[in-house]
């Protein structure tokens, strides 16, 4: 982002995406801030960056579950560090049989993609805001572009992010904030191990395409490029017939 100063604040940095992500961003001599729920996590990350030739990433323990603990997490990060941008992209995902049934995992599926950032991604919009600049970069998922009986809670809470970032960034337009949101297919993870597609991309490819849109001031992305044209398709498919397929 042209003009504004400070570090990144990378919330849910021990993922798979956010890791190649914070690796980019590092390399390009960028300040970070690797915020999570795992203290030895992050500070083995942190020095391996550093290791990397990047400068030394601070580390704070960010809870996207601790609802109630967000702003005053919020008040010491501002108070500690200048801040230019946060990219957000602690989530989960049960198989939905897990889900069913279990009030519990529905509730912390919602809790943890949608709920939590929502709330603490308010709290960044009004620091930027005031600031008139700064970057709020999220990852949703593909998932969320359609209702899906075979990923139902976590399609629902994708979709639910994904609408909220739009909302935010009709909020904030003319403001100087860039609200960013990154639809990425399967991306070899933690989460989709197991999963065999041929579709499935390196988290280093999709970090490639969030750091390019980040820097090109992009407001939203499917990584890789391909999954808008599938999403396109998949959008266009009647409801009977999308039934069929059980996706
Ligand atoms: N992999 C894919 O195919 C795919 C596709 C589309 C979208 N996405 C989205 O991409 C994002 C990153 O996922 P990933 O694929 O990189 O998966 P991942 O490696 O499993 O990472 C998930 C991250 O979320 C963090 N997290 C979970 N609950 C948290 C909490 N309560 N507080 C703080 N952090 C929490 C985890 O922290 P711990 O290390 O402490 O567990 C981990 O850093 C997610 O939002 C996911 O929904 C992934």
């Amino acid at each position: 982002m042209k003009g504004v100063t400070g570090g990144i604040a990378v919330i849910g940095a021990t993922s798979g995406i956010a890791r190649a992500v914070a690796e980019r961003l590092a390399a390009e001599g960028e300040d970070l801030i690797l915020m999570g729920r795992d203290g030895a996590a992050l500070a083995e990350q942190a020095e391996g960056l550093h290791k990397a030739g990047g400068r030394k990433p601070a580390c704070m323990i960010w809870d996207v579950l601790d609802h109630a603990g967000h702003a005053g997490k919020f008040r010491e990060l501002a108070a500690a560090h200048a801040l230019k941008g946060v990219f957000l992209a602690a989530g989960i995902q049960f198989p939905q049989d897990e889900c069913d049934g279990d009030a519990a995992k529905t509730r912390l599926t919602f809790d943890t993609n949608l709920t939590g950032p929502a709330i603490i991604l308010d709290l960044f919009a009004a620091h930027f805001r005031e600031k008139k600049g700064g970057f709020i970069s999220c990852v949703s998922s593909v998932a969320g572009e359609r209702g899906r009986g075979k990923v139902l809670a976590y399609a629902a809470s994708k979709a639910g992010l994904t609408a909220y970032l739009d909302g935010l960034r009709h909020r904030l337009a003319g403001t100087g904030v860039l609200v960013q949101t990154i639809k990425p297919g399967f991306v070899r993870t933690r989460m989709t191990a197991g999963l065999r597609s041929g579709l499935t991309a390196e988290p280093e490819r999709v970090a490639r395409d969030i750091v390019a849109a980040l820097r090109a001031g992009r407001e939203e992305i499917y990584t890789p490029w391909f999954w808008k044209w599938i999403m396109l398709i998949i959008k266009a498919i009647p409801s009977p017939i999308f039934r069929k397929l059980k996706f």
